[in-house]
C-alpha cells in the first residue's frame, strides 16, 4: 500500500521526521483508490440499485450511547459512540459509524470502557501555531486512530469563528479570523480524509454562543456573514473537500439552521457546488421539511421530535410532496463521500502507535503555547535554586475542555472533579484532569533545584509559599464546556485573589494560564512572566517545562483577541445569562464581518493582547516588503532571525487602509523557523475575496478600485513596514 507522506515547514522542530514518524506507524496510510471509477458515478451506479427502503436507511441515525438508546452494542457493531447509522450490506455500503473528534477520538462518557485515544491541545493551541503542517498532522492522527478503531465518519473539526470569548466551546474551534480558521481547518479535513474516514466541518453557521443553543436566534447582517463565518467555511471546504458538513442548533436570521434554505441550499450547494452531506447536530431537526431546505441526514433522530427523515418522509413521498430526485439525491451525496476517501472499505481494528500520536500531541503544545509577558524572568536559569509551583492541580496533570469533544487519553484520566448543575449537559460537566503534572516535568527538567507544591487554596498559604522561593509559577484553570458560556471573563474560585497575593509575596512570579478563552488578568502589571497554554492535551505538561525552561524556544500567537474588559465586547453582557434555558433569545452580531480584532480596531479600542501576538526567547525583523501582481496580489519579503537563539515566528500581512480609510484584516501569515542570524524570502499570495466585500444582490465579491495599503505586522494593529497599490474594479462570483 502506498504510503502518503506529509510534508512539513516552518515549525519550532522539523515537522518532516514527525510525519514520517506518524506515517509509518501501523495502519496509518493514504486509503487506496476505492474503485476505478470517480466516485459519483460509482455513487449514482449503486444509488441506482437500491430499493427506497434501503435509501431510506442512510438518511437518519441514532445517538449510539447506552443511556440514550436501548439499542445494544452488539447490534451497532459493537461500537457504543456518538453515531450510527445502519448500512446496506446487499450493496456494500457500510454502517456508518460516526465519532466526535475535534481534539482525538471520543469515547462519550466511558461508554466503551478502557478505550483511549490521543488526547491533542486545545484547536486554540493549535491555530495558536498558525501552521497548516501540523492542522494536518492532528487531522491525520485523528483519522488514523477513528479507522483503527472501527469508525469511517468523523464529526469534526469544528471551527465556528470566535465571535464571545465566553462562549462555552471556543476551545473547539480555532480563531476569530476567517482565512486562519478556514486554512487550518482545511487542512485538518485533508489529513483525516487521507487515512480513509470522512471529515465533517460544523457547526454551520453562527454557532457563536453555547447558552439557549437551541433556543438562539442569531442575527447578522447576510452581507457580513458571508465576509466572515461563511467564508471561514468556504475556505475550509473548497481547500479540504470535507465529505460531511453538520448544521447547527441555532437559528440564523430567524431560521433554524438544519432547515435554513438560504444557508444549505443556496449558499453550501448551489454557489459552492460542495457534493457532500448535510447531517444535523444531534437534536437540531425541530420539525418536519428540512430535507426541502438542503439537510440530507438527520442524527440523533431518538433527541428529535420525531425520526422524520423515515416514516413521515415515506408518506411524503407516496403523496408526491416529496420528490425521488430528492431522495436520490440525499442518498448519492452520502454515497460519494463515502467513496470519495474509502471510507466505504472494511478496515479491521488496527493496533495504534499511541507513542508516535503523543509526538503529535506534543509538538502542538509546543507550537501552540503563547509567551505573553516575559520581564527578564524567563526560560528560568538552569542554576535556579527554588521554586513553588501554586494551584491548578500541576501536581496531578493539566485540564482538558468539557462535552462532546472530551477525548479519554491512554491511560485514563488523572483526576475528575463533577461540576453538574442544570441544563441538558450537566451530567457531562466536570473538570478533567489528564496526562503527566507540570511539577513533576518541572522537576525532570530542573533535577538541582528544589521545587515545592502549594495547592493554592488561600492566598495567604499561597503567599507564604511564594515568599520563601526564588520563583513563584502560578498554575490558574478555567474550565468551560459544550452547552455553556461563562458569565464572564473571570477566573473562578478564587484565583485572581491567589496570583495577587503571590506577585506581592514575590518579585519573580510567573502565571500558567490553562484555559479555553481569553481570561481578564487585575494582577496581569504585577507579574513579570505569563503564558497562554490554552487546554494542553496529553503531552502538554511536558511542553509547559520545556517553554519554562527555555528547552523549547515559544513561537504561539494569539487566534483571539484577549479584551481588556467585556465592556469593550459588542455585546458587553453574556447573551441569555438572564433567561431561563431553552426560553428564546435573540443575539445581534451587530459586529457584522468585524470580528474579533477587527471590531477592537474600528472601535479604537486597545486590547489587553491583541490578535497575532506572541513573544520568542529571541527576536526576528522584517525588511523588504513588495506588492507585485496587477489585479491579484502576492507581497514578498524578508524575515531575518536577529537573536542568538533558533526559533520560529509568524509574520502577517495586514490590510491597513482600503482606499484612505483605516481598517485592519489579516491577509496572509507563513510560519517561518530560523536559526540564529539566518534569513528568508517569503511570498504570500493574498486572496481577492479578504480584499473584497460581498454584494448579496449580484451575488458577487467586489473589489473597489484604488489605492491599498499593507502592513508587514507582528500582531494586529502593530507598526510595521508598508507598501502599497492600485487595484482595479473587479468583481467575482461564488
Ligand atoms: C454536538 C456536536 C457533536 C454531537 C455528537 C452535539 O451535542 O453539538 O458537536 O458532534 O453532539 O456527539
Amino acid at each position: 500500500m502506498k504510503t502518503k507522506r506529509l510534508t512539513s515547514r516552518s515549525q519550532t522542530t522539523p515537522l518532516c521526521a514527525l510525519s514520517l514518524l506518524i506515517l509509518s506507524a501501523p495502519g496509518l496510510t493514504a486509503a487506496a483508490p476505492t474503485a476505478n471509477i470517480d466516485p459519483d458515478t460509482r455513487a449514482r451506479t449503486i444509488e441506482a440499485q437500491m430499493t427506497d427502503e434501503e435509501r431510506f436507511t442512510l438518511l437518519h441515525g441514532i445517538m449510539a450511547l447506552p443511556q440514550k438508546d436501548p439499542v445494544p452494542a452488539s447490534e451497532l457493531g459493537g461500537i457504543y459512540a456518538a453515531g450510527y447509522v445502519a448500512g446496506v450490506p446487499r450493496l456494500g455500503i457500510p454502517a456508518l459509524r460516526e465519532t466526535d473528534a475535534s481534539l482525538g477520538v471520543t469515547n462519550p462518557r466511558g461508554a466503551r470502557g478502557n478505550d483511549f485515544a490521543t488526547a491533542l491541545p486545545a484547536g486554540l493551541a493549535l491555530a495558536s501555531s498558525f501552521n497548516p503542517y501540523l492542522a494536518r498532522s492532528a487531522g491525520a492522527t485523528v483519522g488514523n486512530e477513528a479507522r483503527a478503531k472501527g469508525f469511517n465518519v468523523l464529526l469534526g473539526g469544528g471551527m465556528d469563528l470566535i465571535r464571545d470569548p465566553r462562549n462555552g466551546r471556543n476551545f473547539e474551534y480555532l480563531s476569530e479570523d476567517p482565512l486562519l480558521s478556514g486554512v487550518l481547518a482545511a487542512e485538518e479535513v485533508i489529513g483525516a480524509q487521507s487515512q480513509g474516514v470522512v471529515s465533517t466541518v460544523k457547526h454551520y453557521a453562527l454557532n457563536a454562543n453555547e447558552s439557549h443553543r437551541r433556543a438562539l436566534d442569531a442575527r447578522i447582517d447576510p452581507a457580513a456573514l458571508r465576509e466572515s463565518d461563511l467564508l471561514a467555511f468556504q475556505i475550509a471546504i473548497e481547500r479540504g473537500k470535507p465529505g460531511s458538513v453538520m448544521c447547527s442548533y441555532n437559528r440564523v436570521n430567524g431560521v433554524y439552521a438544519c432547515g435554513n434554505g438560504y444557508l444549505q441550499n443556496e449558499v453550501l450547494k448551489e454557489t459552492w457546488h460542495w457534493p457532500g452531506w448535510i447531517m444535523s447536530d444531534w437534536g437540531a431537526v425541530y420539525a418536519p421539511g428540512y430535507e426541502q431546505q438542503g439537510l440530507d441526514q438527520q442524527s440523533g433522530s431518538q433527541l428529535d421530535p420525531k425520526v422524520f427523515f423515515d416514516a413521515p418522509l415515506k408518506a411524503d413521498l407516496a403523496a408526491g410532496t416529496f420528490t425521488h430526485a430528492r431522495l436520490s439525491d440525499m442518498v448519492r451525496r452520502i454515497l460519494r463521500s463515502l467513496y470519495a476517501v474509502g471510507a466505504d472499505k472494511p478496515t479491521p481494528p488496527g493496533p495504534i502507535d499511541f507513542a508516535a500520536h503523543n509526538e503529535v500531541a506534543l509538538e502542538g503544545e509546543r507550537q501552540g503555547i503563547v509567551l505573553l509577558k516575559n520581564d527578564n524572568v524567563l526560560p528560568l536559569a538552569p542554576a535556579i535554586h527554588s521554586i513553588v509551583v501554586i494551584g491548578g492541580h500541576a501536581n496531578v496533570g493539566v485540564l482538558s475542555g468539557g462535552g462532546s469533544s472530551l477525548v479519554t487519553p491512554p491511560g485514563g484520566f488523572k483526576a475528575t472533579n463533577p461540576l453538574g448543575g442544570e441544563g441538558e449537559m450537566a451530567d457531562w460537566r466536570a473538570e478533567h484532569y489528564s496526562g503527566t503534572a507540570p511539577l513533576a516535568e518541572l522537576r525532570k527538567i530542573l533535577p538541582n533545584a528544589v521545587i515545592r507544591y502549594e495547592p493554592g487554596l488561600y492566598p495567604a498559604s499561597a503567599a507564604a509559599a511564594a515568599h520563601r522561593a526564588d520563583v513563584a509559577i502560578v498554575f490558574v484553570t478555567k474550565y468551560e464546556q459544550e452547552g455553556y458560556d461563562s458569565p464572564d471573563l473571570t477566573l473562578p474560585a478564587g484565583q485572581d485573589a491567589i496570583v495577587s497575593a503571590v506577585a506581592a509575596a514575590n518579585p519573580n512570579t510567573i502565571v500558567v494560564l490553562e484555559t479555553g478563552n481569553p481570561i481578564a488578568m487585575p494582577w496581569r502589571d504585577h507579574i513579570k512572566g505569563l503564558i497562554a497554554a490554552w487546554y494542553p492535551g496529553q503531552a502538554g505538561a511536558r511542553a509547559i517545562a520545556e517553554v519554562l525552561t527555555g528547552k523549547i524556544n515559544p513561537s504561539g500567537h494569539l487566534p483571539v483577541t484577549f479584551p481588556a474588559s467585556t465592556a469593550d465586547l459588542p455585546r458587553p453582557d453574556a447573551p441569555g445569562l438572564d433567561t431561563p434555558e431553552d426560553q428564546p433569545i435573540t443575539v445581534n452580531y451587530s459586529e457584522g464581518a468585524d470580528v474579533g480584532y477587527r471590531w477592537f480596531a474600528k472601535q479604537g479600542r486597545a486590547p489587553l493582547y491583541p490578535f497575532g501576538y506572541g513573544l520568542s526567547y529571541t527576536h526576528f525583523s522584517y525588511s523588504n516588503l513588495h506588492l507585485h501582481g496587477k489585479s491579484d496580489l502576492t507581497a514578498t519579503f524578508t524575515i531575518r532571525n536577529e537573536g542568538t537563539l533558533a526559533g520560529a515566528d509568524i509574520p502577517q500581512l495586514y490590510l491597513t487602509n482600503l482606499g484612505g480609510t483605516k481598517t485592519v484584516r489579516l491577509l496572509g501569515f507563513q510560519r517561518v523557523f530560523l536559526s540564529p542570524g539566518e534569513s528568508r524570502q517569503v511570498e504570500l499570495h493574498v486572496d481577492p475575496r479578504l480584499l473584497a466585500s460581498y454584494d448579496t444582490q449580484t451575488k458577487q465579491w467586489r473589489i473597489s478600485p484604488g489605492r491599498y495599503e499593507v502592513t508587514l505586522a507582528k500582531y494586529a494593529g502593530a507598526e510595521g513596514e508598508t507598501a502599497a497599490m492600485t487595484l482595479p474594479k473587479r468583481q467575482f462570483g461564488h
